[in-house]
């Protein structure tokens, strides 16, 4: 949690682990719009978290579990980049976002503030792991935005329903102050959920 003189952080949760990903061209582009004194970092860890499993999630939980844990709730506010497999977001990002929420009572995840975007092969650029991630995040305790951004890297600008017009994206900044304004929780710093929401509309800008 930053204070006025640390930087606001951002953690990047990324749902796919191959090298080429265009997510991750994605989340390097919503990065490298930041403001100043905004540190984004992309986790390596959920690939090395373990499958969930409530025999491990107890007095002794695996190293890789409490560091990831340990940087969510250092975190100001997250960003989840998501492919779509088999229309649903990723088993590893699902299962980050497992370990995240639990113990549910200290949940590294809790009142979170999330952005979530999206690509993926189809014109539908990731919308139902999109809408899932903000369904399961929303479960999960976390707080997330309910307007979320695709990106279709496969498809021709021209046909592309998620390529984000200037009134859609004005649309999208309207929906998160309002959403800041109304769902805010005085303990985390507003300046970290105005980053995510502005984070996805310039990567976007960025790609198209
Ligand atoms: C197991 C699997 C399932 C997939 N299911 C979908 C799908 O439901 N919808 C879709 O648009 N693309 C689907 N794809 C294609 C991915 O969207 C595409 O490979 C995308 O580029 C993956 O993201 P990445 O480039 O960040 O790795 C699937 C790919 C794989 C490997």
């Amino acid at each position: 949690m930053s204070d006025q003189t640390t930087p606001t952080t951002l953690l990047v949760l990324l749902g796919s682990l191959r090298a080429d990903s265009s997510n991750r061209r994605l989340a390097e582009a919503a990065i490298a719009q930041l403001p100043a004194g905004i540190a984004a970092h992309v986790s390596v860890l959920p690939a090395l978290l373990p499958h969930y499993d409530q025999d491990l999630d107890g007095d002794d939980v695996p190293e890789a579990v409490t560091t990831f844990r340990a940087e969510v709730a250092a975190a100001d506010a997250v960003l989840v980049v998501t492919p779509e497999f088999n229309g649903s977001l990723p088993g590893v990002l699902k299962n980050a976002i497992d370990w995240a929420s639990r113990p549910r009572a200290e949940a590294a995840l809790a009142g979170m503030p999330v952005a979530v975007l999206g690509a993926a092969a189809s014109p539908r650029a990731a919308q139902w792991a999109r809408e899932d991630a903000v369904r399961v995040l929303t479960v999960a305790g976390a707080r997330p935005l309910e307007t979320t951004v695709g990106w279709a890297p496969r498809s021709r600008p021209s046909t592309a329903r998620t390529s984000p017009t200037a009134r859609s994206r004005r649309r999208w900044r309207r929906r998160c102050a309002a959403w800041s304004a109304s769902r805010w929780r005085p303990e985390r710093p507003v300046h970290g959920v105005d980053l995510v929401a502005e984070a996805a509309p310039h990567a976007v800008t960025v790609l198209r």
